[in-house]
């Protein structure tokens, strides 16, 4: 089934836990069919540049295997648009690795980067892969994914995570003021980072949004009631706060 709000679950940190002891369990490409079968509409996986969760061979495995679309997290590096070209994911979402990559509050500075990712986005859009910058929910932001031509944009909701209170429903004010402002440039708003039962709903009601991608909370929670489990939690919040 395909939901009007997806839910792409991030397997990275299943692969961090089969690499603290260097074996092949647990296996991120069966968390992967798991949570498929458990209503994740797609799976997110960042190939990082350092192989510290995912690795080559997990992606080989799942682009030969799965039959939900794959999102691959990458940094804008001539490596890993190699990777992406070669296997040609469903799309690619271009996530900050280094310091100088990324804004203050942690998001890719796409404004700040124009001339470096236009590179990328071009010959990933030109594969038809569908392209989404990872930024902060920032009109300045949105602002130069329209001058790149990024299909996607996904907001970064790790400072809504973090905050409490007050502080925290200004953040989502600010989330909700830029997935209007995307959706208004023709742009596909998405949401992700730090998400769990307690938070998702105020973001999934946001009624611009289209998907969120959603990993560490599904994992850890897995650990007491197994990834089907938590998996259809969520998808069930998201429902609920979505209507
Ligand atoms: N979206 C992007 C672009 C990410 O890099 C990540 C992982 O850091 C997530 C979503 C998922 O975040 P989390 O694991 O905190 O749910």
């Amino acid at each position: 089934m395909s939901h009007a709000l997806r839910l792409g679950v991030n397997i990275d940190h299943v692969a961090t836990i089969r690499n603290a002891r260097g074996g092949d369990h647990p296996d991120p490409v069966r968390a992967a069919f798991a949570a498929a079968e458990a209503g994740a509409d797609g799976i997110t996986a960042h190939l990082r540049e350092d192989r510290r969760h995912i690795t080559d061979a997990d992606i080989d495995r799942l682009m030969a295997r799965l039959d939900i679309p794959l999102n691959l997290e990458m940094a804008a590096t001539e490596e890993m648009l190699e990777i992406a070209l070669r296997h040609r994911p469903h799309a690619a979402c271009l996530v900050p690795e280094k310091r100088e990559e990324r804004t203050t509050e942690g998001g890719l500075d796409a404004a700040g980067q124009h001339n470096h990712l236009a590179y990328y986005v071009d010959k990933l859009g030109a594969a038809n892969i569908r392209v989404s910058l990872f930024v902060e929910p920032d009109p300045a932001q949105i602002e130069a994914a329209i001058r790149l031509g990024a299909p996607v944009v996904e907001f970064h909701t790790g400072r809504y995570a973090h905050l409490e209170g007050e502080a925290r429903a200004v953040e989502l004010r600010r989330l909700a003021d830029a997935a209007a402002l995307a959706a208004k440039n023709g742009i596909e708003p998405h949401a992700g980072h730090g998400l769990s039962f307690d938070n998702v709903q105020a973001v999934a009601a946001i009624p611009q949004l289209r998907e969120l991608n959603i990993g560490h909370f599904l994992v850890g929670e897995a650990i007491f009631t197994g990834l089907d489990a938590s998996v259809r939690r969520m998808r069930e919040l998201m429902d609920e706060a979505w209507g």
